[in-house]
């Protein structure tokens, strides 16, 4: 059997300073060519000052009170924190005998991000790679993955489409030597965002208001984004967890399931590693403001400069943070400040998945559709608060609504009712957060 190439701990993705000096700094000097693997250890939140990636939104852009901070994906290897998943569930299948270098071809099923990097993963761990997922994403993405050497495997349709790309996944299970790293049922994407992501956002949060975190919102795709809110939850109980969806698919709100704009959210299900018990809200945002808010971002900002009175240049340093669902974020993380009613000291948390780079050609099809935006629409798209849009998914029966959601998806794909019902208490996720320590006990055993 070949080796495994080695990788990070969830440990030391959350700390990469406790790792050996010699592989830091082999890590180091890799971010110069990103198809070394010493990049695997480049998978963390921290930038190499060992500081947490992410941005304080200016009260001017947000027109609110708390504190809007931003965890910034793009700067993870691949370009999107979405690699720290593929990695994960990668690497767990390697620990468990059920994936060999030289044997093993990775199956990514995804809209995109997780997809470049299972594309990614693969090529720096010496496997080749099959991505599957739907064909109308943007350009950008299928760029990168055969970048990295991946197969593509296209599947009709966009976002929306995704149980298009897991019934397509089911025939690949056919073949054993094909292992898919399955992010929207597999539970390293939920250990690695509770672990990884949800500390780096505690840690972000120390240094702001009251030190605590007081909402944290995100649009699920796979949903394990959302489980940074478990972690977040389990420090702080009283903080809110709030999951965005397209007003175009509003899935999780009330069954809606039509198309949209927001590549990588949305995806006409509960999927199986959504802890739907610590989601407190769901809320609506329309998908054409989160392109065109990502426009004015981009391409307009001086306009917005100018509207929000702000000097030349000063939002320059928000420039290519941002894709259209981080967009999406930041107008659900402004909205939910509002309908909180928070203050000075409060901190609201979300996270920025992937950078402008994957965006061009989608702000091009806008201009191509519309024409040029202008600031007027800024007030409209960052502002507004429309309740309506805003449920409270807290009550039993709001659960109930959503376990059955979830229940009619995955007992399709083969999933129990007895597994199904475990996953409604709060032990499971707890369970399967505990294995976190083992698992990197293992990891530091095989290198
Ligand atoms: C651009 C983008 N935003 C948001 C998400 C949603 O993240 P998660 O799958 O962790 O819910 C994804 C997932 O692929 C994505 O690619």
């Amino acid at each position: 059997m070949k080796a495994f190439v080695p990788g990070p701990t969830y440990h030391e993705m959350l700390h990469p300073e406790t790792l050996p000096q010699a592989i830091r700094a082999r890590a180091a000097a890799a971010r110069g060519n990103e198809l070394d693997p010493a990049n695997l250890f480049n998978i963390t939140w921290r930038d190499s000052a060992g500081n947490i990636r992410y941005v304080e939104l200016p009260k001017a852009l947000t027109g609110v009170d708390a504190n809007i901070l931003v965890l910034a994906g793009r700067w993870f290897p691949s370009g999107s924190h979405k690699v720290g998943p593929a990695y994960s569930t990668l690497v767990e299948g390697e620990l468990a005998g059920e994936i060999e270098p030289g044997v093993s071809t990775i199956i990514g099923p995804s809209t995109g991000n997780f997809g470049i990097g299972t594309a990614y993963v693969s090529r720096l761990k010496g496997y080749s790679a099959v991505v599957i997922m739907p064909e109308q994403m943007s350009a950008e993405r299928y760029q990168r993955i055969r970048q990295y050497g991946g197969q593509l495997d296209l599947t009709p349709g966009s976002e929306s489409d995704v149980i298009l790309v897991l019934e397509r996944t089911e025939q690949y299970k056919k073949d054993a030597k094909n292992k898919i790293l399955a992010q929207f049922e597999l539970l390293p994407n939920y250990r690695f965002h509770r672990y990884v992501t949800g500390r780096s956002a505690l840690e972000a949060a120390a240094r702001h208001g009251n030190g605590r975190v007081a909402a944290f919102v995100a649009a699920p795709g796979s949903a394990g984004t959302l489980a940074a809110g478990d972690e977040i939850k389990a420090r702080f109980p009283e903080s809110v967890v709030c999951a965005l969806e397209p007003k175009e698919c509003s899935t999780l709100f009330n069954a809606g399931r039509g198309t949209h704009r927001i590549e990588g959210i949305g995806d006409k299900m509960v999927t199986l590693i959504h802890n739907v018990l610590t989601t407190d809200y769901v809320a609506l945002i329309h998908d054409e403001d989160c392109v065109v808010g990502l426009d004015l971002l981009e391409r307009r900002r001086p306009g917005v400069e100018r509207l929000l009175g702000l000097q030349e240049r000063a939002l320059d340093t928000l420039g290519g943070l941002f894709g259209v669902s981080g967009i999406c974020n930041i107008i659900g993380a402004i909205r939910m400040a509002r309908f909180l009613h928070l203050g000075p000291d409060d901190n609201v948390i979300t996270v920025a998945t992937d950078g402008y780079d994957r965006y061009p050609s989608v702000l091009d099809n806008l201009a191509q559709r519309k024409g040029p935006a202008t600031a007027d629409h800024f007030e409209a798209m960052f502002r507004a608060l429309d309740p309506a849009e805003i449920l409270d998914v807290r009550p039993r029966e709001q659960k109930e609504r959503l376990f059955d959601a979830k229940e009619e998806v995955w007992r399709d794909f083969g999933y129990s009712h007895a597994y199904l019902e475990s996953m409604k208490s709060q032990s499971f996720w707890d369970s399967e957060y505990d294995k976190t320590d083992g698992i990197d006990g293992a990891l530091v055993q095989s290198r």
